[in-house]
């Protein structure tokens, strides 16, 4: 197989250096895209699991947009509900009654649910959850676990990064995944300061192994929790639907208090979610939290029309037999050539490690071969399983891996 050109992504990923900061915001900076020019930059279309980059290469999107993407691009019964929405009302001065019927399906849909808000990113429904616990206790501290994301606010991001400085983490404690002693340390010490416990349902770091929970681990956190007063946060935004349809917390048996989504819910539509119980509706509706595109109705259509198409197709159990099947077939195509690929977390976010005694730039150089042949995956970040991974991407997957193992062994003789 011949490697992928990139010469016009690589082109105006140039122009776009003279006229935004580092070329592109974020985690799509190609420092993490290593090695370097095994990336493409642009993409110029998608459908189904698949996109076409600007010089016409076509992948199999092992990201799905870093999680977005669940039930394929261009999603015939999703892009009609957005767009008919578009043509009656979008972002006016009032909201739209598409965002009630929302709430109302959500609040039946996921079991631990009273009550729900929206939000477009991410964030903004984790920043909302820690105000939330905090005007509801009276409280300020959060406590988090290392290594865990919830999104790029400064009381999120590392140390190392521009801008951010220690008072900015004055109020988060960070404690290991899976350590209920860390977890009762902090709350004997400091419990009576303590709002929240922001965790997400399995432990899926960038860079590391993912863990799942250890047996009775969440039942553990709860019984402390409840014990402090501590009001519990379930960050799904990234494992949200690729799990459980009521959220991964129901997979993994625990009732959080306020539960997060955002990516997977309207399949690539702008738009996220808090959700919590009726104690917490007070305090819910005592913070002031909003922002310009928020009451934005073709994302509430969207997500509603992707919500019911994924429970229709029982979305998350699809997605996890995909995420095994292709995982599978990978380990063995990988040990049929001497390798070791460790799989870690869920199968239908898959994080991938080549055990090799170069260490990670192995890996990182099998992703990039993967991708410059057309099975596009990032090599820190655990991949995206959608239902729109089809039989014939999944074999087509195993020829390209297999090529991708053949080359990336003979460039590390
Ligand atoms: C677990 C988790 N929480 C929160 C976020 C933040 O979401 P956003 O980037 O939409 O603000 C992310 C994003 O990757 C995430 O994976």
């Amino acid at each position: 197989m011949n490697p992928f050109d990139y010469s016009k992504s690589q082109a105006l990923f140039s122009r776009a250096h003279d006229v935004i900061p580092n070329g592109i915001a974020g985690h799509f900076n190609p420092s993490v895209q290593k090695p370097h020019g095994t990336y493409p930059h642009y993409c110029q279309q998608s459908e189904g699991a698949r996109f076409t980059d600007i010089d016409g290469n076509e992948y199999i999107d092992y990201m799905c947009a870093y999680g977005p993407m669940i039930l394929g691009y261009k999603n015939p019964v999703v892009d009609e509900a957005y767009h008919s929405q578009l043509g009656q009302a979008d972002t006016v001065t009032l909201a739209s009654p598409v965002m009630v019927e929302l709430a109302e399906y959500m609040v039946d849909m996921i079991p631990i649910a009273d009550w729900a808000t929206f939000a477009k990113n991410g964030a903004d429904a984790t920043n909302m959850a820690v105000l939330i616990a905090r005007a509801a206790t009276e409280r300020t501290k959060t406590i988090a676990i290392d290594g865990g994301y919830h999104g790029a606010s400064p009381w999120m991001q590392s140390l190392e990064r521009g801008g951010i400085d220690s008072s900015d983490h004055s109020n988060v404690i960070r404690i290991p995944w899976n350590d209920v002693a860390a977890l009762q340390q902090v709350l004997a010490e400091q419990g009576n300061e303590i709002a929240a416990f922001i965790s997400s349902p399995y432990h899926h770091p960038a860079y590391q192994d993912n863990a799942l929970p250890a047996e009775g681990y969440w039942s553990e956190v709860h019984a402390l929790l409840n014990q402090h007063g501590v009001v519990s946060i379930c960050d799904d935004v990234r494992a949200g639907f690729r799990i459980d349809i009521g959220g991964s917390n129901e997979y993994f048996g625990y009732k959080p208090d306020l539960i997060c989504f955002c990516k997977a819910m309207a399949n690539g539509y702008p738009i996220s979610a808090l959700l919590g119980i009726d104690s917490l509706k007070e305090a819910a509706a005592a913070i002031f939290q909003t922002g310009s595109y928020w009451f934005s109705a073709a994302p509430m259509a969207a997500a509603l029309a992707c919500l019911k198409e994924l429970k229709h197709i029982e979305a998350p159990k699809l997605i996890l037999q995909i995420g095994k099947k292709v995982t599978d077939g990978l380990v063995e195509i990988a040990g049929k050539h001497g390798l070791e690929l460790k799989v870690t977390g869920m199968l239908s976010m898959p994080y991938l490690r080549t055990e090799h005694e170069s260490g990670i730039e192995f890996h990182q150089s099998l992703c990039g071969e993967c991708t410059r042949r057309g099975v596009f995956m990032a090599s820190h970040h655990n991949l995206f399983i959608s239902a729109a991974h089809s039989q014939a991407d999944v074999q087509r997957t195993f020829d390209i891996f297999e090529d991708a193992v053949c080359s990336t062994k003979e460039r590390n003789r």
